[in-house]
């Protein structure tokens, strides 16, 4: 019994129950077409009606089980829509009500809407936890500054929360990770800023001119400068933004995680700019692949780590990686800020 309730505590702390995480950008759902997400063990199917309105229900139909995101959404006079289960058919509002075939009557509700919190475009849950943080308003500030370029670089990756969030403060994977991409020759660590579940990282990489061969295979390395000056900016556990400048103007890339299972954490990427030249528009596809590709990078390593391994040696640069372990150890209380250097 004792071991049976401490590994329910200790998973919820492994996915840090009660932090807001951003589900998906509105974007990236399309009008009456199911999305399957998943938090904290739960899948959920997540649609955007006629309306602009979102709305998530369990994803497992109460009939026989069929996923309801296999199936269709029904659009009512209203612009509403109820989605449809893909194996008998029965149709569910948002609150979960159907009504039986046969029968003229709505039911009480058979599945419990997750709540959700939606800012602007920003799709937001806390997945059916008890809220233990406020939603941060950096997002929507960056979306009233800045243009929506897209988003790009969703993966399901299997590894813990803990893990990704690692790799996404670690300073020092550059040249291992991305080697082939960027050419950085040196992490130059400037500063680091802590301020509990808030930080900021300042870094300066210098890069060997990209060859001929890899400008055409993705010509917005073109975009990226000589040395690649970033602001990496912290908040944690859900968010990490990367503040650059481009040859086109500033962007700003938002990396969002979300842990789906205690062994499965889901990212991706949505990337926001000030274009200054026209440039940029034709450089935005393949500025998205590149985020996607640098993504696709950390995936792979991030699959090829054995887990819990005895860290025997540390190298300089990871006050990022320290101040995750050190949030992660003190959730949902605010440690005192201590790493900044
Ligand atoms: S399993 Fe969904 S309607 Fe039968
Ligand atoms: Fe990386």
């Amino acid at each position: 019994m004792s071991t049976a309730v401490s590994t329910v505590i200790s998973t919820d702390r492994s996915m840090l129950q009660g932090a807001p995480w951003l589900l998906a950008h509105k974007s990236m759902l399309t009008v009456n077409q199911p999305m399957k997400v998943a938090v904290y063990g739960h899948d959920y199917v997540l649609w955007k009606d006629a309306n602009n309105r979102v709305q998530a229900l369990p994803n497992i139909c109460p009939h026989m089980g069929a996923m309801l995101s296999e199936g269709w959404c029904v659009e009512q006079l209203d612009g509403a829509s109820a989605i449809a289960c893909p194996f008998h058919a029965l149709e569910f509002d948002h609150d979960g009500c159907t009504v039986l075939p046969g029968t003229q009557k709505e039911t009480l509700s058979q599945l419990k809407p997750l709540e959700l919190v939606i800012q602007g475009d920003f799709i937001w849950s806390y997945g059916g936890a008890e809220p233990q943080m406020a939603i941060p308003d950096v997002l929507t500030q960056i979306a009233n500054e800045y243009e929506f370029v897209g988003s790009t670089g969703e993966i399901s990756v299997a590894t813990p929360l803990l893990p990704m969030l690692l790799n996404m403060h670690d300073y020092n994977h550059q040249n291992g990770t991305h080697r082939e991409m960027f050419r950085i020759e040196e992490v130059r660590f400037e500063r680091f800023v802590d301020t509990g579940h808030h930080s900021d990282a300042y870094l300066k990489m210098p890069k060997a001119s990209p060859t001929r061969q890899e400008v055409l295979k993705n010509p917005s390395v073109l975009l990226l400068p000589k040395v690649i000056e970033a602001h990496l900016e912290n908040f944690f556990p859900s968010i990490v933004l990367f503040r650059g400048e481009s040859a086109a103007g500033p962007i700003v890339q938002c990396h969002l995680f979300i842990p789906e299972s205690a062994e499965h954490t889901r990212t991706y990427v949505l990337l926001f700019a000030k274009p200054k030249s026209p440039v940029f528009k034709l450089m935005k596809r393949s500025l998205l692949k590149l985020v996607a590709t640098v993504v696709e990078q950390d995936a792979d390593i991030l699959n090829k780590l054995y887990a819990d391994p005895p860290q025997k040696i540390k190298l300089n640069n990871e006050a990022g990686m320290d101040w995750v372990r050190r949030n992660f150890e003190s959730w949902p209380q605010v440690a005192e800020p201590n790493l900044s250097r």
